[in-house]
């Protein structure tokens, strides 16, 4: 198939990619010239494990020509960010302007086209607001004239292309039939389950896949802190819940919470629109509650047996809301550091991926480091923030005292003191 992606992010270019190996002609939009150039160089502009040799070996381009990329295809994906506007809700201006532009495309285009939204967007928002702006702009019809869908993603960062390439379901949100078959010709190779249901249930279906998550991540802290002031392992509590079929073994990893583009801004996505419906949305929330002070449990502990911050050396080792991304949105690296700071603590830090995308946060308050030992080398504490494997090296922690915000079990074995925060 034919297809055009608009939005070249995590998302877009990752499905885009993803597509183009299943043997697809694709081309991904962008308004960032910086961001086109690179990908026609085949080199992402964000680090995604495995993405730079899959964009060397597949048949794909980008361009900043929407129009060109609309007409020349025949399926449109809308990938376009949908970040959190000032009162916690989804702000869909880029939706909005993806939807005018390509109805406009398609107001001069005498083929079927299908345009399928991938943005997480509140439960509605392709079934009224995508449709009204895509029909205003083309003068046509949907669902008759040209197909409409709405087919969410489930692609963690750092995992992505694994995620689409073995997915545990396929989300089709449709109501014509013939949206319905063109989406499951183009996955057809995918054996996992495939679920038919409407635009708006597939944007639910998004949403609370995302806020399930979160709440358990939650939970499993709140349970952690618990833990943590009768003495007891959290861990040893997680893997007997999740040994229950019913509970399930993952996102029971407790410490600093949940970061990332996704959970806090979606949650919060969530309960906007439960509020425009005045439900109050008491678990959600509660969530987001949870979530929001963990971060500080590690500087809590780190100041109990550190005393007073002022003019003390500290290292922050990861930076990155998780392993083996570069994204820092959302991180609780920086309400940690931020705290830090505040208290008057000199701050080393070192990331693997992360350390451009931090400094633009930082700036020279803080002390970028070249390698983890480098920034073990300044402090007698440390506070593990994320857990990437380079810091399972348990001479990093020899003599050191260690706040793990992450459980990372190897810096117990050599450090002079030790200390998790659930846990
Ligand atoms: C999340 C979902 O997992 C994807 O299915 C979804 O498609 C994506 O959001 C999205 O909406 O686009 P992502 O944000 O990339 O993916 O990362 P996760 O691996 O889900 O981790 C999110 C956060 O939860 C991280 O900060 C991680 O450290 C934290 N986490 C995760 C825990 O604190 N404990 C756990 O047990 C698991």
């Amino acid at each position: 198939m034919r297809i055009s992606i608009i939005g070249s992010g995590y998302v877009g270019l990752v499905t885009g990619a993803c597509f183009a190996k299943l043997g697809n002609e694709v081309v991904c939009v962008d308004i960032d010239e910086g961001k086109v150039r690179k990908i026609n160089n085949r080199t992402a502009p964000f680090y995604e494990k495995g993405l730079d040799d899959l964009l060397k070996e597949v048949n794909l381009r980008a361009t900043t020509d929407i129009e060109e990329a609309i007409r020349s295809t025949d399926v449109t994906f809308i990938c376009v960010g949908t970040p959190q506007g000032l009162m916690g809700e989804a702000d869909l201006r880029h939706v909005d302007q993806a939807c005018r532009d390509i109805g406009s495309v398609l107001k001069e285009k005498d083929n079927f086209h299908l345009v399928v939204v991938k943005s997480t967007v509140p439960p509605g928002t392709t079934e009224h607001r995508v449709r009204h702006i895509l029909e205003e702009a083309s003068k046509k019809k949907a669902y008759k004239d040209f197909g409409l869908a709405m087919n969410p993603e489930f692609l963690r960062e750092g995992n992505a292309i694994e995620d689409f390439m073995n997915p545990d379901r396929i989300v089709i949100g449709v109501k014509d039939d013939k949206s319905k078959g063109i989406l499951l010709e183009l996955y057809k190779d995918f054996t996992c389950p495939k679920l038919i249901v409407s635009p708006t249930t597939a944007e639910m279906i998004k949403y609370a896949s995302n806020a399930f998550l979160a709440i358990k991540i939650s939970f499993i802290n709140e349970i952690g802190n618990l833990c943590k002031a009768l003495g007891i392992d959290v861990y040893e509590v997680a893997k007997g819940i999740g040994l229950d079929k019913r509970i399930g073994r993952h996102f029971l990893r407790a410490g600093i919470g949940f970061g990332g583009s996704c959970f806090p801004k979606d949650v919060k996505a969530l309960i906007n629109k439960a509020r425009e419906l005045f439900y109050h949305p008491i678990i959600l929330n509660a969530a987001l509650e949870v979530n929001e002070t963990q971060p500080y449990k590690l500087v809590d502990l780190l100041e109990k047996k550190a005393g007073n911050l002022r003019g003390k050396d500290v290292t922050v080792l990861g930076l990155a809301f998780k392993p083996n991304t570069d994204d820092v949105r959302e991180a609780p690296s920086i309400k940690i550091v931020n705290a830090l700071l505040n208290k008057g603590a000199k701050v080393h830090v070192y990331d693997p991926k992360a350390m451009e995308n931090f400094k633009r946060l930082f700036g020279d308050r803080i002390d970028y480091c070249s390698s983890a030992k480098e920034a073990v080398s300044k402090s007698k504490y440390v506070l593990i923030v994320t857990e990437w494997n380079e810091f399972k090296d348990k001479e990093l922690y020899k003599g050191k005292y260690v706040f793990d915000g992450r459980r990372i079990e190897e810096a117990k074995e050599l450090a002079e003191y030790y200390e998790g925060v659930c846990w």
